[in-house]
């Protein structure tokens, strides 16, 4: 219970009120990821108009709905990277919070897809035992139901620490099944799917760069390098799976790399998101004198 006195007893809070720390105090972190989880709904409510005029407003929710929850699936496993590269180990404090959110978008992708086909349950079920980017779908949306249900206090005590977290594991092989899907329903450009799955490899990288090093913080040198890999990565996988998909040697895609005129390619944008997490821990390292306790693993 980060920022409680020992000996001082938790305030019991309502679960609506998620504003309050746990001293029953106003956390504007808490309100800062409220407002981030309630943006997209916001936005949709700004486009409402366009969106009822569409040609199919509720196939237009499902995306919104889908591609929300990714981000903030993402956003949740950057917690622990972050919390550490930006030396603000109340981060956190919103994790739990933005997985439940992640799961409350997922909730309403899947209850959207229901309604778009009319509430028919018997063609819902049939929709998602015989297509394959569906099957996959509903592995994560099962997957991230297990998790949301497991994440209250009394589960984690029910579990303990090493079941919990074990479980909690599985949340990368979550993000990986959510990318999947959202590769195969993909039809045309993927550059965002690939640039989404560029930066789920930043954060695998730097959990398996850590546990390999034996170390909580990477150094700021090593970040630069995880950037540097995981852009490679992104321009290699691009590569393969452009050329695969279309016949083309991988190669002549990589050729494009530096064609500005199709748009800035994945890897580069991988590259600066990477290089922009190294250059924060330099500059939080200078500003900070180094934790003599290193930080939990998570
Ligand atoms: C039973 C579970 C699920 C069902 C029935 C489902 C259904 C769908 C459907 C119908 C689409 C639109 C496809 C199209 O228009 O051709 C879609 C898109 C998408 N879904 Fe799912 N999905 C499920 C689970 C998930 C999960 C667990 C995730 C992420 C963790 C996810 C992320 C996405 C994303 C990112 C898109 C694309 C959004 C975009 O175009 O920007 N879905 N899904």
């Amino acid at each position: 219970m980060a920022n409680m006195r020992p000996g001082e007893p938790p305030i019991r809070l309502a679960a609506w009120q998620l504003w309050l720390d746990r001293r029953g105090r106003l956390s504007w972190l808490r309100v800062a990821a409220l407002a981030l989880l309630l943006l997209p709904l916001a936005k949709a409510l700004y486009d409402a108009g366009a969106i009822a005029h569409g040609a199919r407003p509720l196939n237009d929710l499902i995306h919104r709905a889908g591609f929300w929850a990714l981000v903030f699936l993402g956003v949740t496993l950057a917690v622990t990277p972050f919390r550490r590269i930006a030396r603000y180990g109340n981060l956190i404090e919103v994790r739990r919070m933005l997985g439940v959110g992640t799961f409350c978008y997922i909730a309403a992708h899947l209850a959207l897809y229901i309604a778009d086909q009319s509430y028919d349950l018997a063609k819902v079920w049939h929709e998602i035992t015989h297509r394959a980017y569906l099957i996959v779908g509903a592995v994560a949306w099962l997957g991230l139901a297990a998790l949301a249900a497991t994440s209250t206090d009394g589960m984690m005590r029910r579990l303990g620490p090493l079941r919990w977290r074990r479980l909690h594991q599985a949340i990368y092989a979550i993000a990986l099944l959510g990318l999947i899907h959202y590769f195969q329903q993909t039809r045309a450009d993927v550059t965002v799917p690939v640039f989404a799955a560029g930066l789920f490899t930043w954060l695998i990288g730097y959990r398996l760069l850590a546990w390999r090093q034996d170390t909580s913080e990477l150094s700021t040198m090593s970040l630069v390098w995880l950037a540097v890999a995981v852009s490679a990565l992104t321009f290699a996988g691009e590569a393969i799976g452009i050329g695969i998909a279309f016949g083309v040697s991988p190669l002549r895609v990589l050729e494009t790399a530096f064609d500005v005129d199709i748009g800035i390619r994945p890897g580069w944008q991988v590259l600066a998101a990477g290089l922009a997490a190294a250059a924060l821990d330099a500059l939080r390292s200078r500003m900070r004198k180094p934790q003599r306790r290193p930080v939990a693993a998570e």
